[in-house]
């Protein structure tokens, strides 16, 4: 599972750093990569040297190689490493994760992470307790860091209770888990939408689309039998679904499709627009009944938000927007058009050139075009097989 991931981790200054040469041992063992990188603190727990030698690589604890005047650059640490890990995690860092204070080369590398980050708090009882500490914890996880809770049991101080680290062979099996495939998508939040939307005209007449919704929900399904939670925005749709993972939100305009998802959105880590938005919506709508009086009728229309396009532009590192473009002419370019215009990470194309592609049919052939360029064709299958597909796509994106 670790095998050639590339592990980064931040040691600073608490006695449970010891722990940290077995923790990077049995990750070495797994053939995991490692870079350490220390706090001043954390080397009167533990010497570089050990730390080095069982990582077999340099550890970095200061901006600069002071012997020939080169910089420890941040930047690239953080983009070098697949995962974070903050063992021990002490009261003072999390204080300074929480704030934002950027006083150590550790901290410069929190801050410029684009990986997961998790840290293992690590420190007698009473700092644990100590309400700013608590505080500082629940800010870590709001702002998306992995908490690893520390053990009880007898602490350094010779006192007993919570606060001390998880113990080298819990982190491991933690990192492992993170790097489980079939794991992916346990507890992440998924928001998907799905149907037409209905714009309305008069209280009885609306514009619409053909769209089942069948795609979207199979989507639904399919990530929520996969432990992730998801939020389901529903256009006007005969389906019904009924599944402890899913809270579903029924909408029926664009308006509201637009509302559902922006109050949504931020805490999703995966948003997958499935749904056929009305491009278009009547400029006013009539509150009584249109009569019949002229041979001519105009209804005159405006553009709808682009939800994808909306979502693509607010989104930060770490979260994916998906979109399908149904086209008829021009296919591929126009869904390579769509991928740039509405900075998504993945376009799922289907034509409706093929045969038992596109609306209202239970089976869907799609061709997905990622944002690095790669482009996959898939057979015609059920929309349940199509939504394994995309989310295997999505683990590798
Ligand atoms: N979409 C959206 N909001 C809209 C229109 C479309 O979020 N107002 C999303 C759809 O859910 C889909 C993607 O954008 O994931 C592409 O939709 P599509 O109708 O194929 O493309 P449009 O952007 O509407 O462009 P065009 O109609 O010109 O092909």
């Amino acid at each position: 599972m670790l095998k050639d991931k590339k592990i980064l981790i931040a040691v600073t200054g608490s006695i449970a750093a010891y722990k940290i040469a077995s923790l990077v041992r049995l990750l070495i063992k797994a053939k995991a990569e490692v870079q350490v990188i220390m706090t001043e603190s954390a080397k009167e727990f533990i010497t570089p040297l050990t730390l080095s030698t069982l990582s077999k690589k340099p550890v970095y604890f200061s901006f600069y190689k002071t012997e020939n005047g080169e910089w420890n650059n941040h930047v690239e640490l953080g983009l070098w490493a697949d995962y974070m890990l903050i063992a021990p995690a002490s009261a003072n860092t999390i204080a300074k994760m929480s704030a934002g204070i950027c006083d150590s080369l550790l901290m410069a590398t929190y801050l410029s992470a684009k990986c997961p980050v998790a840290f293992a708090p690590a420190m007698d009882l009473d700092m644990y307790q100590h309400p700013s500490t608590q505080e500082n914890i629940e800010k870590l996880i709001a702002f998306g860091n992995e908490f690893i809770a520390p053990g009880t049991g007898e602490l350094a101080s010779g006192l007993s209770g919570e606060g001390r680290m998880a113990e080298p062979e819990e982190l491991l099996a933690f990192l492992e888990n993170k790097f489980n495939p079939s794991n992916f998508y346990s507890q992440k939040n998924v928001l998907v939408t799905a149907g037409p939307t209905h714009e309305a005209i008069d209280p009885v007449r609306f514009i619409g689309n053909a769209s089942s919704g069948k795609m979207g929900y199979a989507l639904a399904e399919a990530f929520a039998e996969k432990g992730a939670n998801v939020t389901l925005v529903s256009g006007p749709t005969n389906l019904k679904i009924n599944h402890p993972n899913i809270k579903k939100i029924a909408i029926t305009s664009a308006a509201e499709m637009f509302e559902a998802v922006k109050a949504n959105f931020a805490n999703s880590a995966i948003t997958v627009m499935a749904a056929a938005v009305a491009d278009y919506s009547p400029t006013h709508q009539a509150t009584e009944k249109i009569k019949k009086t002229t041979d001519n009728l105009q209804i005159a229309l405006s553009k709808t938000i682009d939800i994808l396009q909306y979502v693509g532009e607010q989104k930060k590192a770490g979260q994916l927007t998906i979109g399908f473009a149904l086209e008829t002419t021009n296919e591929l370019v126009n869904a390579q058009n769509k991928l740039k215009s509405k900075n998504a990470d993945l376009i799922i194309l289907n034509s409706l050139n093929d045969e038992g592609a596109g609306f209202n049919v239970d089976s869907n052939k799609i061709t997905m075009i990622d944002k690095n360029g790669q482009i996959e064709a898939f057979e015609l299958k059920s929309k349940n097989k199509v939504a394994q597909d995309i989310l295997q796509k999505i683990t590798q994106l």
